[in-house]
């Protein structure tokens, strides 16, 4: 089958079948023909022979005897049958059957012609000789009155010439088909091979494959086709390199993008997601293709987005809720996508993350809260004690002087808090910080150390220091770092009850420094732990507020640590002791 399916096989058959069915109409028009030429040739001999011998005829008519002798005399000549009628169709002489037992041949068309006309023939298959016969009729006359008709047939014998043209025509097509068998398949080539170039040509195109010469020049009009194929393809390998750097183009754009985008069709069905909308939604886009939103955006309030904007052709925004697979806050926008006749053919939807801003958000207002409530507290103590004061407490010189005290403490507090969150906004803005210089670690230490050894001395609590003894420098913002060592060595001051033990340590591992700050005091339950670093919180807010605390020391000193590239983490187990471990970057 694959044979014939091939355009050289059914090109070279064609054609034989051509040859053939030309020999068949050729036979089929020349047989039936060559019929009638035999039967007139045949019949113009016979009529001649027959005038030439109706005299001879007419003289023995009425001599039965002679008239058959006659008859088989001619016969002999002639080689035809011989019949001899009278005017009443009655048998007179037969040269090949006995005339008494051949019927009345009056209604015999050549005779009943020959009677009207002068000349009668016919062609008739003879049941008696088993032939077709061509039979010819002329009356016989005396003296210009008919007397009687004479008869010749003879076996029409065009079959013998018809096959003698039917060797001929046999041979002819023999050669003919040998002709047409060697030019057809050479024709059958020179057409059909442009045409399987052409073909591969196209198979190559539709492959992808562009190349800019692909064939060896053919004539006519296919050598016209080969020339429009190879500039269609020159011009679609130009199109294809343009969408394709454009396609790559558009994809990194959408995969650098920080916002998520999904694009729809009108109907719905997903037509792109960038990578980072494949996060939000925790999906891929080869398995969201094509798909439609709600089958695979399981927000309901994106998929509403859309559908709105699909439906209204108009841009909608709104501040959606995600929770699955993690949980944020986007701030979404649906745009319609028109077409040149302004008819709705997709949905662009970008979420945009306001997850960290919403946050921070909720931080600082919940910052501001704390620092009034924290503001409050101080100041209603100094309101009361100057009331106090102003209420006549003034010149009470047993309180007065105590009521003063208060308000020097309290005011004291204020200021302290104040330097605090300004430091905190400081660090946390990164701006006013001081230069970064080369500093000894030890040094530091060791000035924190002085600082804090009279609040130490009256509280009986001894501090032991531990270092490496060779210098350990690393890059950093003296005043901040020394308030940080400074910061924990407080605490552990301030919540352990005296004759406590504080140990101080430094100790160098590969390119970083870890100083260890330990202390045997009252500890932090572990459920505390997580939030210390947190800004306000204490464990024990009246007694931190007793000491004058603010809650912000662990959170300046964590954010100090951060700007040096340091972590700090904490070990503690209440009631036996507290140790903050912070590891720092050295310079080597
Ligand atoms: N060494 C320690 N031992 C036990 N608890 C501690 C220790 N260090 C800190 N804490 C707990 O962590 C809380 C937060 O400490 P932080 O230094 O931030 O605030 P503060 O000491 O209360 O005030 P300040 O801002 O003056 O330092 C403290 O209130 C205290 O409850
Ligand atoms: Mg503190």
């Amino acid at each position: 089958m694959k044979l014939f399916n091939n355009f050289r096989f059914a090109l070279f058959f064609s054609f034989i079948g051509i040859v053939v069915i030309s020999f068949a109409i050729l036979i089929s028009i020349a047989v039936p023909r060559l019929k009638t030429i035999e039967v007139s040739r045949e019949s113009e001999a016979l009529s001649q022979q027959l005038f030439l011998s109706a005299n001879d005829f007419s003289r023995v008519l009425a001599r039965p005897k002679e008239l058959q002798g006659l008859s088989l005399e001619y016969a002999n000549i002639l080689g035809n049958r011989i019949t001899v009628v009278d005017l009443n169709g009655r048998v007179l002489a037969d040269s090949q059957v006995k005339a008494a037992g051949l019927e009345n041949h009056r209604d015999r068309p050549e005779i009943i012609e020959a009677r009207e006309k002068g000349l009668g023939k016919a062609i008739r298959y003879s049941a008696t000789l088993r032939k077709e016969l061509i039979y010819v009729a002329v009356p016989i006359k005396k003296d210009g009155q008919k007397i009687g008709f004479l008869r010749f047939a003879v076996p029409l014998n065009y079959a013998t010439n018809v096959f003698r043209l039917y060797k001929s025509v046999w041979l002819a097509l023999f050669i003919s088909v040998i002709v047409a068998v060697i030019s057809s398949a050479w024709l059958a080539r020179s057409f059909a091979n442009p045409i399987s170039r052409l073909s591969d040509v196209a198979k190559r195109i539709a492959a992808g494959k562009f190349e800019n010469r692909f064939f060896r020049r053919s004539r006519y009009e296919v050598g016209e086709l080969e020339r429009a194929m190879e500039r269609m393809s020159q011009y679609l390998r130009i199109t294809f390199d343009k969408l394709s750097a454009k396609k790559s183009q558009i994809g990194a754009v959408l995969s650098s993008l920080n916002e998520g985008v999904l694009a729809v069709d009108r109907e719905g069905n997903v037509i792109l997601a960038n990578p980072v909308i494949e996060k939000i939604l925790g999906v891929t886009e080869p398995e969201i293709k094509g798909k439609t939103i709600r089958e695979v955006v399981r927000n309901n309030e994106i998929t509403e987005l859309i559908t709105k904007a699909l439906r209204t052709g108009e841009r909608v925004r709104e501040e959606i809720q995600v929770f699955h697979p993690f949980e944020g806050i986007f701030d979404a926008h649906a745009g319609p996508v028109l077409n040149e006749e302004n008819i709705v053919i997709g949905v662009v939807c970008v979420l945009h993350d306001m997850t960290d801003l919403r946050k921070l958000e909720k931080i600082r207002s919940e910052f501001v809260a704390n620092v009034s409530h924290e503001l409050k507290t101080p100041l209603t103590v100094i309101r009361t004690n100057v009331e106090n004061l102003l209420g006549g407490a003034l010149n009470d010189p047993a309180h007065n002087a105590e009521f003063v005290k208060k308000i020097d403490k309290h005011a004291r507090n204020l200021s302290v808090l104040i330097d605090d969150i300004l430091e905190l906004s400081r660090l946390e803005a990164k701006k006013e910080l001081g230069p970064f210089t080369r500093i000894n670690m030890e040094e530091i230490m060791i000035k924190a150390i002085e600082t804090i050894a009279e609040k130490a001395r009256q509280k009986e609590i001894g501090i032991v220091t531990q270092c490496p003894g060779e210098p350990v420098i690393i890059n950093g913002i003296e005043d901040h770092l020394y308030r940080a060592i400074l910061n924990l060595l407080e605490n552990a001051v301030n919540y352990s009850d005296p004759k406590a033990q504080i140990s101080i340590s430094c100790r160098r591992e590969a390119d970083r420094v870890k100083i260890m700050i330990a202390d045997t005091g009252v500890g932090i339950a572990e459920h505390h732990l997580p939030r210390i670093f947190e800004r306000f919180y204490r464990t024990d807010v009246a007694r931190s507020r007793e000491l004058g605390g603010t809650g912000l020391g662990l959170a300046i000193v964590k954010h100090v640590i951060n700007l040096h590239n340091g972590t700090i983490e904490v070990k503690s187990v209440e009631g036996k002791g507290s140790t903050f471990i912070l590891t720092l970057p050295i310079v080597t």
